[in-house]
């Protein structure tokens, strides 16, 4: 009897380090991917792509940051699959190059709250639809795609811009996985933050050093982690250590 296919959702993930991600857990036998993207055009373009490369993928639209289209999804997950396997939490936002994003004096509340709406309050509500499923089989690999700039341990010494709408969006990512993985305790559903480094997407540019598919390593190896893998830990981009690295909090 053939094994069922683990099911893989990713969050926004029609272009850049998203696209990456699914592509490269849709390359792997037995994960089914299901792209989302909260344009829908956006995303089936994105299923025509992969598949033209041989990968078929499942979409269906998604903003994370609005509750109606996180409970269609969810229902439509639970008609079509019945469940769900990997929960890559990519969709973000950063607007660290508006100037106001220089000082804590000028940073706009209103950039602020709408960082944490999507990078962080989105988290809670993709999770909170899609981990009963994950509870009702006692699997789930949960990842979340934070940034090595949510390091409070280093943030003083960094060379990164201030960017506190962005990092205070991320810290708060980082201590999500954290709670959450307190929460999970001895069950097989395992949740980590990852830092894909500077890549060339439109959130990070054309000088960023690293492509998506570079970033995207450490977020398979997550999402494919074995039973008693890591849980609640903060990892490092693969290709720069040559393994997976653990960085401070
Ligand atoms: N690029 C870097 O150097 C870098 C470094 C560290 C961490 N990261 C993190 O990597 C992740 C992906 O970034 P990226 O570089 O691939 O940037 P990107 O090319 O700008 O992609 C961001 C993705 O998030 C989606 N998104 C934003 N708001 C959404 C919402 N409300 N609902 C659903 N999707 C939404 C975007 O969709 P739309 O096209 O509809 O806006 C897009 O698909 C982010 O979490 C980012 O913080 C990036």
């Amino acid at each position: 009897m053939d094994t069922p296919k683990r099911i893989a959702l990713v969050t926004g993930s029609h272009k850049g380090l998203g696209y990456a991600i699914a592509r490269k857990l849709g390359q792997q036998d037995g994960i089914q991917v299901i792209v989302t993207s909260r344009k829908e055009q956006d995303g089936l373009s994105a299923q025509q792509r992969l598949a033209t490369e041989g990968i078929e993928v499942d979409y269906h639209p998604l903003d994370v940051t609005n509750d109606f289209s996180v409970q269609q999804l969810t229902e439509w997950v639970q008609q079509t699959y019945s469940k769900v396997d990997v929960l890559v939490n990519n969709a973000g936002v950063n607007p660290t190059m508006q100037p106001e994003e220089a000082s804590l004096l000028t940073v706009q509340l209103e950039t602020m709250l709408e960082t944490l709406t999507t990078n962080v309050l989105a988290v809670a509500r993709i999770t909170q639809a899609l981990l009963p499923f994950m509870q009702a089989q006692n699997y789930g690999r949960i990842v979340n795609v934070s940034t090595e700039m949510a390091s409070l341990t280093t943030i003083d010494s960094d060379y990164y811009p201030l960017a506190p709408s962005y990092r205070l969006s991320k810290v708060g990512l980082n201590g999500f996985t954290v709670l959450l993985a307190k929460e999970l305790q001895g069950t097989n559903i395992l949740v980590n933050s990852y830092s894909p480094g500077w890549m060339q997407t439109d959130m990070g540019g054309s000088e960023a050093p690293f492509t998506a598919d570079e970033g995207a390593e450490t977020a398979v190896y997550l999402a494919t982690l074995p039973e008693h893998g890591a849980q609640g830990k903060f990892f490092a981009e693969m290709r720069k250590f040559g393994g997976p690295i653990a960085l401070a909090w």
